[in-house]
């Protein structure tokens, strides 16, 4: 009997290495270091944009999971939709059927920020610009507009005046959610920030498209906005078991050392699930992997240095 219980206990002793047990543990220890952690304002409103032209990286569900993470650490923040599909919105469980005053209104008809957020229900500190169908049209409309670019910068300068002059809390992040695409819309969300946050997601084709990005995100810098850097880099939909993910994981840090973020996001269907209960993964299923990777994300944004 003890002979064979010392052969089980050696099995489970080699088991340590697996990646589902490496998982578990990080799982455990990130658990208990962000047992009840308060987050620290930033000296001024972070604004930071989430961009990356291709579709279906895991923009949304960053943009999303981040902003809760932050808010029930204690920080006031927005999350401004900007693409008109309108996930965003959906995820927040935030109204936004064509009626609603959204974001379209906000670029094109230049009406306050202030007149189309709206609270996320169910969490403190957390306020979100919808993105209604119209937004779809606003790709075209703004075309003709003057100061096309900088439509969102003014209006979230705007915005964060007219809530000191109300004496409302100051915003400590200002999240922008992006289209897949790199037209007016992801424009202005660039030259509305100061960070760029690209998603990256751990698959073979990840850094592929990267260098469009990255090029576009130089000529803004250059003509509209010289501020922006690309302060954080997420490795979404990361599958630990995977050698591949890995390998691209290594590949984004060696192009990326001080951008990368530690904290990656696991492929967790609880993630993917959420959205459908118009709920962020961190009030659906509070200590599944996925709400904890986006806790240390957000802890680890928040503790790096401002650039
Ligand atoms: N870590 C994850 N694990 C599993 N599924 C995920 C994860 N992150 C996102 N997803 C799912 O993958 C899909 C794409 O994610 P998401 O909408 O966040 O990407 P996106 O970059 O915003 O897409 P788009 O370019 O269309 O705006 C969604 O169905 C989402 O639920
Ligand atoms: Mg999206």
């Amino acid at each position: 009997m003890a002979e064979k219980r010392d052969d089980s206990s050696q099995g489970a002793g080699s088991m340590d290495d697996t990646p589902l047990m490496r998982e578990l543990t990080r799982d455990h220890a990130r658990r208990r270091q962000l047992e009840g952690v308060e987050f620290t304002a930033p000296e001024s409103t972070r604004i930071i944009t989430i961009a990356n032209q291709k579709g279906g990286v895991g923009k949304t569900s960053t943009a999303v999971n981040l902003a809760a993470a932050l808010s029930m650490g204690g920080l006031h923040v927005l999350v401004i939709d900007a693409d008109p599909q309108g996930n965003t919105s959906t995820a927040l469980n935030i109204e936004h059927h064509a009626e609603v005053p959204s974001m379209y209104e906000v670029l094109v008809e230049s009406a306050p920020i202030s007149d189309v957020v709206q609270d996320v229900p169910d969490m403190e500190r957390l306020q979100c610009a919808p993105a209604t169908i119209n937004l779809s049209g606003a790709e075209i409309e703004l075309v003709s507009l003057v100061a096309r670019e900088n439509r969102l910068r003014n209006a979230i300068r705007d915005h964060l005046e007219d809530r000191a002059a109300r004496g409302l809390p100051r915003l400590d992040y200002v999240l922008i959610d992006c289209p897949p695409s790199l037209g007016l819309l992801t424009v202005n969300a660039l030259v509305a920030a100061r960070e760029v946050m690209i998603p990256i997601q751990a698959e073979y084709y990840a850094l592929e498209g990267l260098t469009l990005l990255l090029n576009n995100i130089d000529l803004i810098r250059q003509h509209l906005n010289p501020e922006l850097v690309v302060s954080t880099i997420l490795l979404t939909m990361y599958d630990a078991r995977t050698r591949l993910a890995a390998q691209v994981a290594q590949d984004v840090r060696e192009h990326f050392p001080e951008q990368t973020l530690e904290a990656t996001i696991p492929r967790s269907v609880r993630i993917s699930e959420a959205p459908s209960y118009g709920q962020t993964v961190l009030t659906y299923d509070p200590s599944s992997s996925g709400a904890l990777a986006y806790r240390a994300a957000a802890y680890e944004l928040n503790t790096r240095p401002a650039p």
